[in-house]
């Protein structure tokens, strides 16, 4: 969470960051700050916002902020209210601080800092990295050596920037556990969370690793390990699309990446484009190998990726026959498990840099698992880095905080994954090989028909705005349909919802179920159909309004309570990629009639790198 910009450039830096800010403010968007030096001496001016990025643009203009060597931060909570006074950069004397991560050992460093008379201005833990430097620097007058000494001290994750009023020539940027990537441009030198920030300037950037620390002037970057070794990393080109990252004609990212799907499923699916058989090569080099000799599986994800592994569990035994169990990142890591060193672990990612998920996959190859695969949307990312097999969503940029087009991929990516596994382990023969790979082709299409629900579903969205609370229900590999349409609803509309399995309500919920509880059932035309709709009858028993939306092909009658609504196609073992998208435009159109800010849901960040 939170992102960071900085520069160092024979120009005027201060759109520059504003840019990069604007780019990075999916991180978090509690508040805005740059700090820049500009004259010679150079003078330290910093604003802060506890706005938007809008709101400090608006103050740099004010005031004609200017300077050649800057840093900038968007910030997303973690010690401290979002507040001005937390707002970054901190300072201490003539330094300027920006941070991403989390300080673990932020409270004993704080009492040691105050006991040598260190007066702290924030309740952040970034604020002890400055007054940090700012101590050692008496006695380590090089910043460069000072900021790799001060991190010696630091235990936790953390992206980092530091400059000194004295010295504009340079800015110490350092990393562990959180993205940062240094950019190359014609002008300058850069660093930011990540690429899209620094689109702007150049396309050639380098990826830090942890544990790196490097310095960045105008003329070049200098780049050291832990023990100051210095390394070098490649220079890579950017393939992100400045476009990518535009809104176009959209009003909101999350009406557009929901449009996107189709393009976003094609592009995936592309090396299977005219294939007429499966290659597990498609997951990298050695995939034949590390997936062939595989005894089970472990899936390791958080939020709408979890969504997308509990769907992959029903493939993955049904049709390749192997043991599968999901769990959330964040409890995974912390629990004693029975480890097994012939699993292979799956994990799942729209950014690659979710804290609890790189953790879990730590956690895991810590136990002797090393047959590892990210399923991941950026290329470049940690995860990526860190697993044995990869296969890349294409679903482009993801800028609304709401997952949309990540999941729908991902879905893609884990049914090749199956047919893959189902191919290995001699469950696939040749005829159904190719009339599961002409299904896959179909999904695009499939899910732009559905996309053209939209009237419909925006009509009972009207329905939905004043209600507090709903239930979703699902069976089969669509209660975790169930439960992305309940997430979704939750988090941009702030509607309290909960999915349950339909054949679990009689266990429980069904005693919330009255009048003023919509139900909405995600009820394909499958196995379950007929179980289902005794589990609705249930509810309309009891006064709830039902939502359903049903296949072409069901036999779902409107009546008083009952709304049906029937997706264009009935799609087998795929329908849960037809069934998650009528639920993301209701969410997205309920959030509309609420009036809430879509893209930047209340309290939330677009990717969680801090546990
Ligand atoms: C929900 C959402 C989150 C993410 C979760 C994991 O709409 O976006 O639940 O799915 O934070 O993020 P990634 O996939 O980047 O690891």
């Amino acid at each position: 969470m939170c992102g960071i910009v900085a520069a160092v450039a024979g120009r005027n830096v201060v759109p520059v960051l504003l840019e990069g800010l604007r780019k990075l403010e999916y991180r978090g968007y509690d508040s805005a700050g740059l700090a820049v030096l500009n004259g010679c001496p150079s003078a330290l001016l910093r604003l802060r916002s506890v706005g938007r990025v809008a709101e400090l643009t608006a103050q740099a203009d004010a005031c004609s902020a200017a300077g050649g060597t800057g840093i900038a931060h968007t910030r997303w909570a973690t010690h401290g209210v979002p507040s001005e006074r937390n707002a970054h950069p901190h300072l201490s004397g003539g330094l300027a601080v920006v941070h991403n991560g989390i300080i673990e050992n932020h409270e004993a460093l704080r009492e040691s800092l105050k006991a040598v008379g260190y007066v702290f201005t924030s309740d952040t833990d970034t604020e002890v990295v400055a007054h940090l430097v700012e101590l050692k620097l008496r006695t380590i007058p090089d910043l460069f050596e000072t900021v790799r000494a001060a991190l010696g001290d630091l235990q936790g994750a953390y992206a980092l920037a530091v400059m000194r009023e004295d010295d504009a020539s340079r800015i110490i940027v350092a990393r562990e556990g959180s993205p940062l990537l240094l950019g190359m441009g014609e002008d300058g030198h850069y660093a930011a969370s990540d690429a899209s920030a620094l689109l702007q300037v150049t396309r050639r950037m380098v990826y830090l690793e942890n544990g790196d620390c490097a310095e960045i002037t105008r003329a070049g970057l200098r780049i050291v390990r832990g023990d100051g070794t210095p390394v070098v990393r490649a220079v890579v080109e950017s393939q992100l699309s400045a476009d990518a990252v535009e809104l176009g004609t959209y009003a909101h990212y999350m009406q557009k990446e929901i449009f996107e799907q189709p393009d976003a499923l094609a592009n995936t699916l592309e090396m299977v484009g005219n294939a007429r058989s499966l290659q597990p090569g498609l997951f990298g080099a050695d995939a034949e190998a590390v997936l062939g000799g595989a005894r089970q599986i472990l899936i390791l994800a958080c939020g709408t990726s979890w969504h997308a592994g509990l769907v992959a569990r029903y493939w993955l035994e049904a049709i390749a026959g192997i043991s599968c169990s999901v769990e959330i990142a964040s409890e995974y890591r912390y629990r004693d498990s029975v480890p097994d060193a012939e699993t292979l672990v799956v994990t799942i990612s729209q950014s690659g840099e979710t804290a609890d998920t790189l953790a879990a996959l730590q956690h895991a190859k810590g136990l002797g698992m090393q047959r590892t695969l990210a399923i991941c949307n950026v290329p470049e990312s940690s995860l990526v880095r860190e697993t044995a097999l990869r296969f890349i969503t294409r679903a482009g940029p993801e800028i609304g905080v709401a997952s949309t087009k990540a999941f729908t991929t991902q879905l893609a990516a884990l049914y090749l994954l199956t047919l893959v596994m189902a191919k290995l382990r001699g469950r696939l023969d040749a005829a159904t090989e190719v009339q599961e790979l002409k299904a896959l082709r179909h999904v695009p299409a499939a899910v732009q028909k559905v996309l053209a629900l939209e009237p419909e579903i925006k009509a009972w969205a009207q329905l939905f705005s004043h209600k507090q609370h709903t239930l979703f229900l699902g069976r089969g590999r669509h209660y975790p349909i169930a439960l992305e349409g309940a997430l979704k609803l939750k988090e941009i509309s702030y509607i309290h919802a909960e999915a349950y399995p339909a054949g679990e309500l009689k266990h429980g919920p069904l005693a919330l179920v009255d009048k003023e509880m919509p139900v909405i059932a995600v009820a394909p035309n499958d196995a379950l159909l007929e179980k289902l709709k005794s589990n609705l009858q249930e509810v309309r028993a009891r006064g709830g309004e039902l939502f359903v939306f049903a296949d072409a092909d069901s036999e779902m009658v409107e009546s008083e309570g009952i709304h049906v609504l029937r997706l264009p196609e009935h799609y087998g073992a795929l329908s849960a990629l037809l069934h998650v998208v009528p639920l993301q435009l209701l969410s997205y159109h309920v959030a509309l009639v609420k009036g809430t800010d879509v893209d930047k849901p209340r309290n939330l960040a677009k990717s969680v790198t801090v546990e």
